[in-house]
């Protein structure tokens, strides 16, 4: 263990991120910048061929990495390949591959990372140190991780060779920022395993770096997105009742949070993203015993229901408008599942079209930052009788509603991230609902 705290305290470690995603790319590109050597494995062999030469994958507004990612590149700090045999070279590997759960059962779906284990195990060199950044259940270092690696290897966890769990806390359009500047929590298998973990990030993270055992730290990771999950269902479960009685969810949420200790979550259209619709099924998976979550299910359901209000919502404004749904052309803004990103993982624009569909309409999607849905906006827009808002891109709170007024052929404005003032809507004679404002 020595030579390995030496090693990295020196940056002399060599280090192999597993998995080239939007956690691991910029890990790998943070830790080259930082000094470190570094080998990234990518599975997807066009993806690392595109990183290898020092091309981004990741789109959106990503401040710096595109740059980063060239620069570490070109000075030879990170290389990238798709052979684990290289890990054989490496003291450290950090797997951040994708952890699903499978969409019926809602459980676990760890082909990814069960595969990136026997990988590397085939590949571990004695005295390394394996951290996973992914989001996993709690008991997973317990009971698929470690065993899976000793099982390959033949070492033991407990000396042989270091095991920690060090969850990710970045968000998409902040990624590099976030990973210098979000406080860590290290979970080590040892207690060794976490010093030699700290030591590693000490060179990245400007942030505390909390040190606890590895099933709390798999607690901690799902516990904080089950939390923003649960808090936006209950932000929603109010817009729901405030479209009861005729009132504002923006004004009810902004007077709410005057008071100490109070700080409710924006309601909106849906949740999305790789992260906050699968990580408390992870939670609740990785704690079953006698007693069954009911809070963290519910929370899910109402969150999966609103792109569906959504719909109901465009079925009632057309229906004020003297227009049926039925082929009735709709224009939905936004597909990606947070603004001014490129990442539709789960967006809550694809069940709703999916519900337009289904209904008779005609859809048009329009997004500035995917190919296939970047036409003109105007021309999206153009001779639509329904304008559905489901994320709020800069280039949309930007547009000109008076201009969308005229473009239109019926004018209803569905509202499902309060990016348009209703008053103003109305006087220019939309026929507006928003999620919680109607
Ligand atoms: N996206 C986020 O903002 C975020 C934030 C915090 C935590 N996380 C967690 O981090 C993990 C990774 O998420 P992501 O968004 O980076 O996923 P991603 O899908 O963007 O990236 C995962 C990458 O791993 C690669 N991969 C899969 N199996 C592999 C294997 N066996 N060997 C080598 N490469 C392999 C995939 O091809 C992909 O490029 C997940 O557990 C996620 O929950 C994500």
């Amino acid at each position: 263990m020595e030579n390995l705290a030496e090693a990295i305290h020196n940056k002399k470690a060599r280090v192999a991120v597993i998995g080239l995603g939007h956690v691991g790319l910029p890990v790998a590109c943070t830790l080259a910048e930082a000094g470190f050597q570094v080998l990234g494995i990518e599975r997807n062999e066009a993806k690392a061929a595109h990183i290898g030469a020092g091309i981004s994958p990741i789109g959106g507004n990503e401040p710096r990495l595109a740059r980063l990612l060239t620069d570490v590149i070109q000075e030879g700090k990170l290389r990238v390949g798709t052979d684990y045999a290289e890990c054989r070279e490496t003291d450290v590997a950090l797997i951040a591959v994708e952890t699903p759960v499978d969409s019926a059962s809602k459980k676990p779906a760890y082909e990814a990372l069960r595969g990136a284990l026997r990988d590397l195990g085939a590949h571990l060199r004695r005295g390394s140190l394996v951290i996973i950044e992914s989001t996993i259940a709690p008991q997973t270092m317990a009971k698929v991780v470690r065993p899976l690696l000793e099982q390959m290897t033949g070492l033991k966890a407990d000396g042989d060779f270091y095991l920690a769990y060090c969850p990710e806390r970045v968000m998409p359009g902040k990624l590099l920022s976030n990973l210098r500047t979000c406080n860590r929590v290290i979970g080590g298998v040892t207690p060794q395993a976490a010093e030699l973990a700290r030591a590693l990030y000490g060179h990245i993270v400007e942030a505390d770096l909390d040190i606890t055992d590895a099933l709390t730290a798999e607690l901690v990771k799902t516990t904080e997105n089950a939390y923003r999950d649960v808090q936006i269902a209950f932000a929603n479960e109010i817009a729901l009742l405030c479209e009861n009685v005729g009132c504002d969810v923006y004004e009810v949420r902004q007077l709410v949070n005057k008071s100490p200790y109070r700080a409710m979550h924006v309601p909106g259209a849906g949740v999305g993203g790789h992260c906050t619709p699968k990580d408390p099924w992870l939670l609740v998976h990785g704690t079953e015993g006698k007693l069954k979550a009911r809070l963290i299910p519910t929370a899910r359901a109402i969150n999966d229901s609103m792109p569906l209000h959504v719909a109901e919502l465009a079925e009632a404004g057309l229906a004020e408008a003297g227009r049926g749904i039925n082929k009735a052309r709709v224009t939905v803004l936004g597909y990606a599942y947070l603004e001014n990103a490129a990442d539709a993982r789960h967006a809550p624009t694809i069940p709703l079209v999916e519900r337009l569909i289904a209904l008779g309409a005609k859809v048009t999607i329009h997004d500035p930052y995917f190919a296939e849905h970047s036409i003109v906006l105007r021309q999206a827009i153009a001779g639509s009788d329904c304008v559905i808002v489901m994320v709020a891109h800069d280039e949309y709170r930007s547009l000109n509603l008076a201009e969308v007024r005229e473009w239109v052929a019926t004018p209803v404005l569905i509202d499902g991230r309060n990016v348009f003032d209703k008053k103003r809507a109305q006087d220019l004679g939309f026929v507006y609902a928003g999620v919680g404002n109607l």
